[in-house]
């Protein structure tokens, strides 16, 4: 069962969505939080380290485990999610570092990292709350669209639309990895629950096809319609192209 909420802009959604992460946090101090990196949870981090810095918040127990990482750029580039993971959350709270989980970049054996990856999450208990963006061509994590859903933690090649949307960040689009660990669709469908945030009209169609369009591999999104427990907190802007 998918629950929207509508936020009127992104501070609305990033509000939102933090005080869901807040609650599972408050709820269950010692929960495992699956995150996501990309430009849309920005706000939601901002406003976790916000109500950390005023004493609401406390990250001492607290496991996280992302759902994906470059392959070939190591921690110190300012362009692994590790690095965006510890610039953007983790240097700011008091999560503590063997607490944080990340495909490692720099691992060049894919069965070896891909299998010690979904073992890691499996020893943990399996992710509590998984936090969610949405590429503009319906990936999560790095499940790009195919023709069927790739299931376990794996090495992908990346689509040339999405060295394309992240080719701003790197020097040239020759800069940009053309591969990536990432958390399969069963690895983020076992999750007990999921926050998807949304923002900006240049999401909107994605919206519409992930969400109220027929669930197939070629939108990764779409599977999450059959997830039992699913919210979806988007802006008015994302919204756009729903009716409800
Ligand atoms: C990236 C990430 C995804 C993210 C998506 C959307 O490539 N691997 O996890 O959700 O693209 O990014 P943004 O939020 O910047 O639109």
């Amino acid at each position: 069962m998918m629950k929207i909420y509508e936020a009127k802009d992104y501070k609305e959604m990033s509000r939102k969505a933090a005080n869901i992460i807040s609650a599972q946090v408050i709820m269950k101090p010692d929960c495992v939080l699956g995150l996501a990196t990309g430009s849309t949870p920005i706000g939601t981090y901002d406003q976790l380290i916000e109500w950390y810095k005023k004493g609401d918040l406390d990250f001492s127990d607290v496991v996280t485990v992302n759902l994906d990482e470059y392959k070939g750029l190591d921690r110190t580039n300012d362009q692994s999610y590790y690095y965006f993971m510890h610039e953007h959350l983790f240097n700011h709270v008091n999560i503590k570092e063997e607490n944080t989980n990340i495909p490692n970049g720099m691992e060049p054996d894919s069965d070896k990292e891909c299998a010690r990856y979904e073992e890691k999450i499996r020893a943990l208990g399996g992710v509590d709350l998984q936090l969610l963006g949405l590429g503009h061509n319906g990936h999560i994590g790095f499940n790009e669209p195919c023709e069927e859903f790739e299931k376990e933690t794996h090495c992908v090649e990346l689509t040339e639309s999405t060295i394309e949307a992240n080719k701003r960040f790197f020097a040239s689009a020759d800069e940009v990895p053309r591969q990536a660990y990432t958390m399969g669709i069963k690895t983020i469908m076992q999750a007990k629950k999921i926050l998807i945030v949304v923002s900006g009209e240049d999401k909107a169609d994605i919206v519409r096809d992930a969400f109220f369009g027929p669930v197939t591999p070629s939108v990764p999104a779409s599977i999450l319609q059959m997830h039992k427990d699913v919210i979806l907190v988007a802006d008015a802007a994302a919204l756009s192209k729903i009716s409800r």
